[in-house]
């Protein structure tokens, strides 16, 4: 740590060092990148809770366990619940969690019984088994929106797949395989059906503007199918279908690919650059998987050679990047074409572009190589200007030399944001292109889980590994598939008490503990009947556990 402190000390000075206009420069959070990590963390989790239902302080009206997008409820109007974002989001508050953080366990189960009802309500994208799931955001209340929007959104069931599948893939592994295949499993399968079903059909992006087939979303749906049918044996289901239309997912994603970087959308209106495809390998990270082109890994050539086309076509439209030196860290957007809220920087575009280069650097520090070849050259060279072809390992000089380059550019990210994050540590959605200051939606509950998200790369804190190294060969010839699925209302809604804290947490049994893999861990409790029973039938063992009353949310 102390040396990753030096680190982005320098990074910082030699940025500042950068600037002609201090005036725009002036650091509204003053220290080290560090310190403001450490102040922002907490901050960005708290407001998190504050927009989750139906104790959070900025989130009045919100069911339980539904997270808003924004407190904001005029220009823009977020407040709604937004199935990607929630997805994101709680899949955030779950690697928190399995890093240790218990108290945040109540709210996650809050979330999955709340996407439970949810699944079940009839929209304008159709009801449970014709499509409904590709709704794209409901109202706080639960209660379907009907005016236009851009629907359907069909990365909202392959995200919402993921992160059920990171909670339950967790039971699974601490003894509570019954509670998964009760409580996750329903949801999740609902969630993989409709993924088989239309993924090979045009919908909006991930930005909600593009009506067609999208590199995010693509992405999310094939990293869906892969760890669902992984999940599902884990549970002692199957899922054929995902095993079928998985790899189909993979050949068409190859598509996106147009040699130099990745294509967001087929969309002729634009130039394809786009933070979306950097979204895309950030969320289909792989701690375990090598340095694959075909999924588009961080510290793959395609997702590296993107980095650089991606975050330099921000260079030129945004005026607090105008000075900065090219192999320099600049504020990033949506993609350079966009024009809402009239065109900006946005925080969690800024914080995936550092979080790929953390996750490479995961990566190359596991596989002690770094593979430089004519796609990624370009990129090398703008961080490292001696940088050359060829496959560097740990011993080498050259190896050192990169991995400290990369981890100051990447740090340089973050330290942009420093630089326009106001001091009272709120995110919004966007900061000014040519003043920095914090504009649109406020307390964007998506950038917040970005930013803690970026912090635990940095920190080489990462997610379980989905099935990539299993499912990254493309198969000779795409087809275009589907599968109709099979869709079953989810029922089981109640969880187990969590007590964390609490006295009556006690009588934990060997059973539960020898199988506890996690950091967190659930503590038992004695009691009762059903849900005893079933736990009691999967694990064959004596436990004692309550169907009771949750423990309000929040109130610690
Ligand atoms: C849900 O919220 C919307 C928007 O605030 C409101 O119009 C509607 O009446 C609410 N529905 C219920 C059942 O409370
Ligand atoms: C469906 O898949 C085929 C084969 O990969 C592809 O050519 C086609 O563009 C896809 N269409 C959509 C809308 O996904
Ligand atoms: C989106 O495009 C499809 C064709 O790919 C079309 O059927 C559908 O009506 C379009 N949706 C909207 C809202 O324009
Ligand atoms: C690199 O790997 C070593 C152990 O193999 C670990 O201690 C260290 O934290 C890793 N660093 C990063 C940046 O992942
Ligand atoms: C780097 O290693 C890969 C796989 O081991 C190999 O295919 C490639 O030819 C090597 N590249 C160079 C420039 O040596
Ligand atoms: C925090 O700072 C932002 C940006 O300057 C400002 O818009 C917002 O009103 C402030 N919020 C609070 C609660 O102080
Ligand atoms: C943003 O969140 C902070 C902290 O929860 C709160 O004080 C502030 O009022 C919120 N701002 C808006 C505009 O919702």
């Amino acid at each position: 740590m102390a040396g990753k402190l030096l680190l982005s000390l320098i990074s910082l000075s030699l940025l500042q060092g950068a600037f002609a206009s201090p005036t725009r420069l002036e650091a509204r959070v003053s220290g080290t990148l560090d310190s403001w990590i450490a102040e922002e963390s907490p901050f960005a989790l708290k407001g998190i809770l504050a927009n989750t239902g139906s104790s959070g302080s900025q989130a009045a009206g919100a069911s339980s366990g539904i997270v808003v997008a924004s407190p904001s409820k005029s220009n823009p109007d977020y407040f709604y619940t937004w199935t990607r974002d929630a997805a994101l989001t709680m899949k955030q508050l779950i690697e928190q969690f399995i890093a240790g953080d218990t108290s945040l366990q109540s709210i996650i189960e809050d979330y999955i019984s709340s996407q439970a009802h949810i699944q079940t309500v009839s929209n304008p994208s159709g009801d449970l088994s014709t499509g409904g799931l590709g709704e794209p955001k409901f109202y706080a209340n639960t209660t379907a929106f009907t005016g236009a929007w851009g629907r359907p959104q069909r990365d909202g069931p392959a995200l919402r797949a993921t992160t059920l599948i990171a909670y339950g893939q967790w039971l699974v592994d601490n003894g509570y395989t019954s509670l998964a295949l009760s409580n996750v499993w329903p949801i999740v399968q609902n969630d993989l059906a409709y993924v088989t079903q239309y993924w090979n059909q045009t919908g909006f992006d991930l930005w909600e503007e593009v009506n067609g087939s999208s590199f995010f979303t693509i992405a999310a749906q094939h990293r869906a199918l892969v760890e669902g049918a992984n999940f599902a044996k884990s549970v002692g289901k199957s899922c054929a279908d995902c095993i079928s239309q998985a790899p189909q997912v993979l050949c068409y994603l190859q598509s996106f690919w147009t040699g130099s970087y990745i294509l967001a959308n087929f969309d002729s209106s634009r130039s394809g650059k786009d933070a979306n495809s950097l979204l895309g390998s950030i969320h289909t990270f792989d701690p375990e998987a090598a340095c694959d082109d075909s999924t588009f890994q961080p510290c793959s050539s395609r997702a590296l050679a993107n980095h650089k086309v991606v975050t330099d076509s921000f260079r030129s439209v945004y005026d607090i990047n105008s000075d900065i030196d090219a192999g320099k860290a600049v504020a990033v957007g949506r993609y350079p074409e966009d024009s809402y809220m009239g065109g900006n920087p946005w925080w969690l575009c800024t914080f995936a572009a550092a979080e790929i280069l953390y996750d490479a650097l995961y990566q190359w520090n596991k596989t002690g190589t770094i593979t430089i070849d004519s796609t990624s050259l370009d990129f090398f060279k703008g961080v490292y200007s001696s940088a050359a072809i060829g496959n560097y390992s740990s011993s080498s000089t050259a190896y050192s030399s990169i991995i400290s380059a990369v981890k100051t550019y990447a740090d340089g990210y973050l330290s942009i944001a420093q630089n326009y994050a106001p001091s009272n540590l709120t995110l919004s959605e966007q900061f000014d292109k040519s003043t920095g200051a914090s504009i649109s939606a406020a307390n964007l509950t998506w950038s917040y889980a970005a930013f803690l998200s970026v912090v635990n790369r940095r920190n080489a804190v990462v997610p379980a590994a989905w099935g990539e190294t299993s499912a990254s060969s493309v198969p000779a010839t795409c087809a275009p598939t589907s599968v109709t699925g099979t869709y079953i209302t989810p029922t089981a809604t109640n969880w187990p008490t969590t007590l964390s804290g609490s006295s009556s947490a006690v009588a934990t049994t060997t059973a539960l503990t020898r199988k506890s893999k996690g950091k967190a861990s659930r503590p038992s409790t004695p009691a009762s009947t059903a849900f005893k029973s079933s736990v009691k039938k999967t694990l064959g063992t004596s436990i004692s556990y309550p169907i009771a009353t949750k423990v309000a949310i929040n109130s610690a």
